[in-house]
């Protein structure tokens, strides 16, 4: 079914009907770029630091959005549903990334959104932008929201909206976290320590799987709870019926939660974009850096390591 060369058949249609380009919009770049950068707070410590640059992967679903969405696109139409519907906060990457590949396929989107509040408000342009992509936004309250997976829950939701591909939030299923794989395996040899934000742990149960054997994966926590190795191993016995490579989660660098943004790691994330000349995504992507940053400083990397961070989202 894979079209040759196209990694993980995601690089191109694999069958008539299934997208593997979104029409109307640029192929995707996979696999993307890879790229050393010169960073004096790394090579004092003998660290080699490498961008991966997920972020290039497409201007309107980039980075772990188009690994993980990719898949679940397919099985929708394969599976003959016109709509998708998944789950988010407020400033859900996720969400915008779904509303997008919605309008450019021809899908209709329902985002179902944490915080019933928010819906006599005017939308933050995050919510804006999936709104005007056609997303149909949801408002339910906290404690639904919790209970969004339990079967009533979802049975009201399909009720409410017809038959739809569901897509959990975060876009962490089996079919996503398999997509993410192939970032692994576009940096089989190529490092020796690869390291991910985590908001769910799909990107990261993917890529472990993904990496070759010596090679590790890091995973720094953009969100608090400390539910995230335990999920990661949920998403890869899901994904492949049991635990898969070498990794592990940092739960230090998260702020205060999901979101929370302070003004010191603004200031770091413009900082680290002014001297690589690439965007840095705040919610979790300049969290993650500022963990490297601070764990290579602690020495947590042996002199010669080779260190990839993934840029898996664009600002
Ligand atoms: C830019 C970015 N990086 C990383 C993540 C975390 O990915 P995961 O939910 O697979 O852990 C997200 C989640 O939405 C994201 O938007």
């Amino acid at each position: 079914m894979n079209a040759p060369g196209a990694p993980d058949g995601l690089g191109v249609s694999g069958a008539p009907g299934l997208p593997g380009a979104l029409p109307g919009s640029p192929r995707p770049r996979i696999p993307s770029p890879l790229h050393a950068v010169d960073d004096d707070r790394f090579a004092r410590h003998g660290v080699r630091l490498l961008l991966k640059r997920d972020d290039l992967i497409h201007p309107e679903v980039p980075g772990n959005k188009w690994r993980k969405l990719l898949p679940n696109l397919r099985a929708a139409v394969e599976r003959g549903h016109t709509t998708l519907l998944t789950f988010g906060g407020a400033y859900s990457n996720h969400l915008r990334a779904t509303a997008a590949a919605g309008r450019l396929l021809g899908l209709a989107t329902v985002g179902v959104v944490r915080g019933e509040e928010l819906a006599g408000r005017p939308l933050n342009p995050s919510l804006a932008r999936c709104a005007a992509d056609g997303m149909r936004l949801v408002f339910v309250d906290r404690a639904t929201y919790r209970r969004k997976t339990e079967p009533e829950v979802v049975a009201g939701l399909l009720d409410r909206h017809g038959p739809c591909h569901l897509v959990p939030e975060g876009g962490s299923n089996a079919l996503a976290v398999r997509g993410c794989a192939g970032l692994g395996r576009e940096l089989r040899g190529r490092a020796d320590v690869v390291a991910v934000a985590c908001g769910t742990g799909g990107t990261l149960a993917g890529l472990a799987a993904g990496l070759a054997p010596g090679q590790r994966a890091l995973g720094v926590a953009a969100v608090g709870g400390g539910f995230l190795a335990r999920e990661t191993e949920r998403l890869q016995h899901e994904a492949f019926g049991g635990r898969r490579g070498d990794w592990a989660v940092d739960g230090r660098f998260h702020c205060g939660g999901y979101a929370r943004t302070p003004p010191w790691l603004r200031e770091f994330a413009e900082d680290f974009s002014t001297r690589h000349g690439v965007p840095v995504e705040s919610l979790y992507v300049a969290k993650m850096l500022h963990g490297l940053l601070t764990s290579a400083a602690e020495g947590a990397f042996a002199p010669g390591t080779r260190l990839a961070a993934v840029l898996t989202g664009t600002v």
